[in-house]
């Protein structure tokens, strides 16, 4: 074929295989097809049964991210082009379990995820309206709301690999979002749950989180400020560890 985009993707069914293996596939470009696009071609007309994750197909839900080409991407936001010229090899996110092909068992990510008690906490009643914000206040939340939990750098990270019980950027991602939030009153709990021998501490800054990340968050930015405030939270108030 003339014009294709040439996949090397990794399969298993743990059904089936006693391990996993790769597979080729080709498949003929259309203009703007994304790899996303490229994965329904060889669903609908190569091999039925390629197991992919998909939701928005927008670049919001963040269902569709994989290891591609040797970077974590997603899917629907990845020109198919990328494997015009050479083969393309396509994994699936890395350091949770697999459950077959490029689908992955999301729940010890989400487990993760309710640990760090993702809402807000403001310690009073409700108001009659809303909690208000000056714009400046609400600016620190600018670019940490934006994650979509693709768990991209859940799965680049080096620690999430050999601490299981780490919370990983994306968790932190979102404590540092409560932390910085004006209307949330809960900061010392959130500095315990981040303190801890499996929080914050456990980073090594090699900032692979911020790398992967496909909508420019820079967790490794947010651990660093969980860093800062729970090491002067605990200096000033060491009896609150
Ligand atoms: Fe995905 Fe970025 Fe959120 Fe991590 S911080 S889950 S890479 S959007
Ligand atoms: Fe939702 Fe790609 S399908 S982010």
């Amino acid at each position: 074929m003339a014009n294709t985009a040439k996949f090397r993707i990794f399969r298993f069914d743990p059904e089936k295989d006693r391990d996993y293996r790769f597979q080729d596939y080709e498949v003929p470009l259309e203009p703007g097809m994304t790899v996303l696009n490229a994965l329904f071609y060889i669903q609908d007309n190569l091999d039925q049964s390629l197991c992919f994750r998909v939701s928005c197909r927008a670049g919001i839900c963040g269902s569709c991210a994989m290891h591609i080409g040797g970077k974590y991407r997603l899917a629907c936001e990845t020109q198919a082009s990328i494997a015009k010229d050479s083969r393309v090899t396509i994994r699936p996110l890395a350091h949770l379990p697999i459950i077959r092909d490029l689908v992955v068992d999301m729940a010890p990510f989400w487990a993760h995820y309710k640990k760090i008690q993702p809402y807000l906490q403001p310690g009073t009643p409700d108001p009659e309206r809303e909690r208000s914000q000056t714009p400046a206040e609400r600016s620190r939340l600018d670019i940490l709301i934006d994650c979509i939990l693709c768990a991209s750098c859940h799965a680049s990270c080096p620690m999430t690999a050999s601490d299981e019980a780490y919370l990983g950027p994306a968790a932190l991602v979102k404590a540092n979002r409560f932390a910085v939030d004006s209307r949330d009153n809960a900061l010392e709990q959130r500095l315990k749950i981040v303190g801890d021998e499996h929080g914050v501490f456990r980073c090594h800054t090699v900032f692979n989180c911020s790398l992967a990340c496909p909508k420019e968050i820079d967790p490794a930015g947010s651990i660093g400020n969980l860093k800062r405030l729970a090491t002067k939270h605990f200096l000033c108030k060491p009896e609150v560890r």
